[in-house]
């Protein structure tokens, strides 16, 4: 960068965070990856930061930078650990340099939806997961929802073999690469924020994401359609660092985590339909979408499953006994 434009990009940058701060007030900064409007994680971010800076004015502010206007997902964490900025809600594929253990929510037709997920994640295990990077200095606070996976493509997808030879843009996630493998398919590794260029330009032929995430970031406008699979899910851990969540006084912790614990709660209830939304948004604007038969579905199972075995002992074989139990 230019002198000019470092100067210009710090005067942005402190100008917003300038907005709702006064002086004195302990600055949370929140970067994430997607929009705000009809999307899980885009609203939940802007409520807490409604809350925090009304009910903690005077100790605290927060500012949210949306749209992978801050940071992407792949130097968020790295920012977190040089303080730099204090939350952020990565979807759990997004993980894998810290922990393997988030592996079990990118395997495919591991979860039959997103209650099962929040019964997963409510469970003794599940609350553990959230301590499983305390060695690398990160604490999880909390578990947010987005949605099930869609596959998308620039040709129709109804049989696995539609997907064969095609390049598919996926999240920086062993397992997701393996997915698309077994379909015969490319798997391309790639940061949110390039995916509808890269989808515009070929560079990738599809993808798969939530409802809320293909409508926010309009793919359905540079791909033939999206045939709903189901597959898999998309789901965040709210994320901080060890050194600032133990540096806060006791009593802003506290009030920070009972903010972000009925913000959780009370959107993570309403994410299935904020999906549901999308999706006819989606169709309202000339999208297409493709039903599967159950039949069809299940060929897409027999094609993906066998992924489930190469990564068995990263997630336990007891813990992908828990999540199909979840299931039943
Ligand atoms: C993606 O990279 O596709 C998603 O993780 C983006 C998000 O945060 O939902």
């Amino acid at each position: 960068l230019t002198t000019a434009a470092t100067v210009l990009a710090l005067t942005v940058t402190a100008g917003a965070a300038a907005a709702a701060c006064d002086d004195g007030e302990i600055v949370i900064k929140f970067s994430h990856v997607t929009n705000t409007d009809k999307h899980p994680k885009g609203i939940a971010a802007t409520l807490l930061q409604q809350r925090v800076n009304e009910e903690m004015n005077g100790k605290a502010c927060m500012e949210v930078f949306p749209n992978s206007t801050l940071y992407n997902d792949d130097q968020v964490l790295e920012a977190m650990l040089q303080g730099d900025v204090q939350l952020a809600a990565p979807s759990l594929s997004k993980f894998e340099k810290f922990t393997k253990q988030f592996r079990i929510f990118d395997l495919p037709f591991m979860f039959k939806n997103i209650s099962a997920v929040d019964a997963f994640q409510t469970s003794e295990t599940g609350q553990a997961m959230k301590a499983s990077m305390t060695r690398r200095g990160l604490l999880g606070l909390e578990f947010w929802h987005n949605g099930m996976k869609q596959f998308s493509a620039n040709k129709p997808l109804e049989t696995p073999g539609d997907a064969a030879g095609l390049k598919f843009r996926v999240q920086p996630s062993d397992v997701l690469v393996a997915q698309m493998r077994a379909l015969g398919a490319s798997p391309q590794p790639m940061a949110f924020s390039e995916v509808y260029g890269a989808l515009q330009t070929g560079v990738v032929d599809g993808q798969e994401n939530t409802w809320s995430n293909i409508y926010g970031q309009k793919f359905f406008e540079v791909q033939d359609g999206i045939t709903e699979t189901n597959h898999g899910i998309i789901d965040y851990l709210v994320v901080t660092s060890i050194d600032w969540w133990d540096s806060l006084p006791a009593d802003v912790r506290d009030q920070l985590g009972t903010i972000l614990r009925e913000v959780t709660e009370a959107r993570n209830a309403e994410s299935t339909k904020v999906n549901e939304d999308a999706k006819q948004a989606i169709i309202a604007a000339g999208g297409v979408v493709r039903q599967l038969t159950p039949e069809q579905r299940q060929d897409w199972v027999d094609a993906m499953k066998p992924v489930w075995s190469e990564f068995e002992g990263d997630v336990g074989t007891d813990n992908i006994a828990a999540a199909q139990k979840i299931n039943e």
